[in-house]
C-alpha cells in the first residue's frame, strides 16, 4: 500500500521557488504553468523533515562538518541501489554537481584544453567549459528510432585529437537514456586507452524505471577507479535541491588529492549545516519513499505519453528509461524554436525549456517535467495541446 502521496498538489508560490517564482522573469508572462526547472513538487520523505526540524529546534548553526554517519548513509544506498562497493575515503563533498563539473575542469585540466560532451544536454555542461576558457569538443548523440545512441567513431577521434577529460552524464539528461553496461565499458575503455579523465554526472541515477539498471560507471572495471570521478547527490532524487549538498567519489588518491586542492583555492571548507543532515536522513530512510516515487512517476510518464500520442499526433516522446523529463520531438511542426517557445507562452500559457538550450541536437524538441501532482500533469498536457492545435 502506498504511503506516500505524491497525487496531492502543494502550493509553492511565495517560496521563493526557481520554478514557480521567476517564471515571469524568464519567460515574459506571470499566468504560465512553470514545467520547465528539473524539481520537483513533491516534499521529501517525512524522516528528513524530521531531522531537519530536531536540528532547528536546537537553534544553533554554526560551522557543521559532515560526521562519518553521512558518509556510511551514501555507502549504504550505493551498495543497495547500485551494488557498488565504495570506501569512505573515497567521498568528498561538495555544494552540487554544477560546481565540481567547474572544479574537475579546474583540477584536471589547463585552458585551452579540449573537453568532451555530448549534447544535447544540460546546458551547464557547455557553460563551465566554456566558462573556464577549455575548448568543448561536442560528441552529438544520434537520435535513432527515438533514442540517443552514442557515435563511438566520432568519439575516438576526439580522444585522438587530445581530449583530457570527458564529462558524462548517466542518465542522460534530456532524452533519459540509462546508458547500458556495454556502453560504459566501451566509452571507459577508450578513455583508459587514450589517457583521458571521464566525470560521470549520475545525479539522476536513482530515477530510473524498473525494466532498466543504472551501472555506476566505475564500478565496471577495476582500472576505471584510477580515471573516473563520479558525482552524485540526493537532490534530483529526494527533491533537495535548494539545500546544495552533493558527493563526490574518487578512488585514486592523486585525482582525489587534486580535487581537494582546488576545492582548497575556492575556499570550500564544508557544506551547510541543513545540507548534511538532509543528504544523510535522505540516504537513510527515503528507500520506501524512491520506490513509490518511481511508482508515480511511471504512471506519470505514461499517461503523458498517451495523452500526447492521442491528441497532439504532430508530437512525439522520446520513451525515458530514467529521470521525470520528457523529451518531445516538435520537429514535424517545422517551427523555429523561438516559434515554439512563442507558442507554448502565448497561445499554451506553458513554460517549458526550449531544445536548441541543449546545444546542437535539440533544436525542435522541448523538454517537460512531468514531476509534479496529476492535477497539474493534466493541466499541463492541456495546454501544450492548446499550444499546438
Ligand atoms: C545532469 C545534471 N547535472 C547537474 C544538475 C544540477 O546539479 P546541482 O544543482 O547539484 O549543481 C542537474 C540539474 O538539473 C542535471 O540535470
Amino acid at each position: 500500500m502506498a504511503s506516500y502521496d505524491f497525487y496531492t498538489g502543494i502550493d509553492r508560490t511565495q517560496t521563493a521557488s526557481v520554478k514557480w517564482g521567476l517564471t515571469k522573469d524568464i519567460f515574459g508572462s506571470d499566468d504560465l504553468l512553470p514545467m520547465w526547472v528539473a524539481d520537483m513538487d513533491f516534499q521529501p520523505p517525512v524522516e528528513v523533515k524530521q531531522a531537519m526540524e530536531e536540528r532547528l529546534n536546537h537553534g544553533i548553526y554554526g560551522y557543521t562538518f559532515a560526521p562519518p554517519s553521512v558518509g556510511k548513509s551514501i555507502q549504504a544506498w550505493l551498495e543497495n541501489l547500485h551494488t557498488w562497493t565504495v570506501n569512505l575515503s573515497w567521498i568528498l563533498y561538495s555544494p552540487g554537481v554544477v560546481p565540481s563539473i567547474s572544479t574537475a575542469i579546474q583540477a584536471y585540466t589547463n585552458p585551452g584544453d579540449k573537453i568532451i560532451l555530448q549534447s544535447p544536454i544540460y546546458t551547464p555542461f557547455f557553460e563551465m567549459i566554456e566558462k573556464n576558457d577549455r575548448i568543448v569538443l561536442n560528441n552529438q548523440l544520434i537520435n535513432k528510432e527515438n533514442r540517443f545512441e552514442i557515435d563511438f567513431i566520432s568519439f575516438e577521434q576526439q580522444l585522438k585529437d587530445g581530449a583530457k577529460l570527458f564529462l558524462l552524464c548517466n542518465p542522460h539528461n534530456p532524452g533519459g537514456r540509462v546508458w547500458t553496461e556495454d556502453e560504459l565499458r566501451k566509452l571507459g575503455n577508450l578513455c583508459l586507452k587514450y589517457n583521458c579523465l571521464i566525470l560521470s554526472d549520475e545525479i539522476h541515477s536513482d530515477l530510473v524505471y524498473r525494466s532498466y539498471k543504472h551501472v555506476p560507471l566505475c564500478s565496471i572495471d577495476e582500472k576505471f577507479k584510477d580515471i573516473v570521478i563520479t558525482c552524485i547527490a540526493p537532490s534530483k532524487t529526494f527533491n533537495l535541491a535548494g539545500l546544495q549538498a552533493s558527493a563526490v567519489i574518487i578512488p585514486s588518491d592523486e585525482l582525489r588529492d587534486q580535487f581537494k586542492a582546488q576545492q582548497g583555492k575556492q575556499g570550500f571548507f564544508t557544506l551547510n549545516t541543513f545540507g548534511i543532515i538532509g543528504m544523510e536522513a535522505a540516504y537513510r530512510f527515503g528507500h520506501q519513499w524512491l520506490d513509490e516515487l518511481l511508482s508515480y512517476l511511471d504512471e506519470n510518464v505514461n499517461i503523458a505519453t498517451t495523452y500526447i500520442t492521442e491528441n497532439i499526433p504532430a508530437l512525439s516522446v522520446m520513451k525515458p528509461e530514467g529521470t521525470y523529463l520528457l523529451w518531445i520531438d516538435c520537429r514535424s511542426l517545422s517551427l523555429t524554436d523561438d516559434k515554439i517557445k512563442e507558442s507554448l507562452i502565448q497561445k499554451g500559457k506553458l513554460a517549458l525549456e526550449p531544445g536548441n538550450k541543449y546545444g546542437p541536437g535539440g533544436e525542435g524538441y522541448v523538454r517537460m517535467n512531468i514531476a509534479c501532482s496529476r492535477e497539474n500533469l493534466m493541466d499541463g498536457l492541456l495546454r501544450l495541446r492548446r499550444a499546438f492545435t
